[in-house]
């Protein structure tokens, strides 16, 4: 198979339209059979529940070419698992695990030529996600639904790449308690777009949000979680009910455990203490880890001995070590990398 003539060590994280998508319809309380279509185009009625009332989940994933020249996925069971939990908090039909899946296979695979090679630096990001379709006036969850699922290759989420980023404290909050940020509701983004505005028009490149009941813990960023690392090198994630169970995190946690031989702690990580860490990074499918060189609290610097130059020593052997399991290079524990041709 040819691969696409695609410039791929440039790539942003951007939209480029590839060949194929899945779409399957949920009406009278059952999924159809699904299907690969051509048409990048979704037609709705009006009154779609999700024009209306922003009823959409979606999940972020990758597939990968392996050193070997295979393509992979990584732990897309997680993914599935993920958004029917998604789509129980927000009165949505379950799309099927084993069938969640299947889609993303048929779509990497139909998709193979935009699939980035070994080494380019770019990898294709997949975006599975349902909404509510059909016309809904009064407040209440639609009854019938579209799953689809799109792919387009990417390369890094933030421009610079490996580069340390900054970042400030947001004094907006991102999610409540009780609420919806332990889910990925489009609506928890809809909600981010005038703080993430505001950041970037300040110079930062990200927020740290706060949790919102009392503004003294750490919580995660607009599309990634918080890994921090002590100057005694324990790596530290935020643990909170409102932030999004990120896969991303969970498998550094075991990669530093079982990889490294790093002690763990996933706890209530208070913004007071995080001058006290050695290094920081975002995690998350798009960002994998970002380095974070400053925090800048209402003026005042937080900065991480690991500097603005490159990552910290514990991050960049975090990063290495995941990646290497992604691409092949690195054995992965049983069950975490998904072959699909
Ligand atoms: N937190 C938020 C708000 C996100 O949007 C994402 C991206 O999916 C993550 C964390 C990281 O999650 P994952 O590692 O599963 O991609
Ligand atoms: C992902 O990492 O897959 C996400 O969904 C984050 C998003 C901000 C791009």
């Amino acid at each position: 198979m040819d691969k696409k003539n695609i410039d791929w060590s440039n790539l942003g994280f951007g939209y480029i339209p590839t060949e194929k998508r899945y779409v399957s319809n949920y009406k009278d309380g059952a999924w159809d059979e699904g299907t690969l279509t051509s048409d990048a185009n979704v037609v709705i009625n009006e009154c779609a529940g999700v024009l209306q009332y922003a009823q959409t989940i979606f999940e972020g994933m990758k597939a990968y070419t392996t050193e070997d020249g295979h393509i992979v996925t990584f732990r897309p069971d997680l993914n599935a698992k993920r958004m029917v939990d998604s789509a129980r908090r927000l009165e949505m039909p379950a799309f099927p695990e084993d069938r969640f899946v299947e889609a993303v296979k048929q779509v990497v695979e139909a998709n193979a030529a935009y699939v980035p090679p070994y080494g380019s630096g770019a990898t294709l990001y997949i975006r599975p996600y349902m909404f509510g379709s059909n016309p809904v006036i009064g407040v209440k969850p639609a009854d019938e639904y579209q799953f689809r699922v799109f792919s387009t290759p990417v390369g890094p989420y933030f421009k610079g790449g490996a580069k340390p980023i900054t970042i400030r404290v947001c004094d907006f909050d991102r999610a409540a308690p009780h609420g919806t940020g332990h889910i990925k509701a489009g609506l928890n983004y809809a909600m981010s777009l005038h703080a993430i505005m505001s950041a970037h028009e300040e110079g930062y490149d990200e927020n740290m949000y706060l949790d919102a009941a009392t503004r003294t813990k750490v919580e995660e960023t607009g599309g990634a979680n918080f890994i921090f690392v002590t100057k005694d090198n324990k790596v530290v994630t935020p643990k909170s009910d409102t932030i999004l169970p990120s896969i991303t995190r969970r498998s550094l946690l075991y990669v530093a455990e079982k990889y490294l031989g790093l002690e763990v702690e996933e706890r209530e990580v208070y913004l007071d203490e995080v001058k006290d860490f050695a290094e920081c990074g975002l995690c998350g499918t798009a960002a994998v880890i970002s380095p974070v060189g400053k925090v800048v609290d209402h003026g005042r610097d937080i900065c991480f001995q690991s500097g603005m130059d490159e990552m910290g020593p514990i991050t960049k052997k975090l990063y290495d070590t995941l990646t290497g399991i992604q691409m092949g290079q690195i054995e992965a524990p049983e069950g975490w990398i998904c072959q699909i041709c």
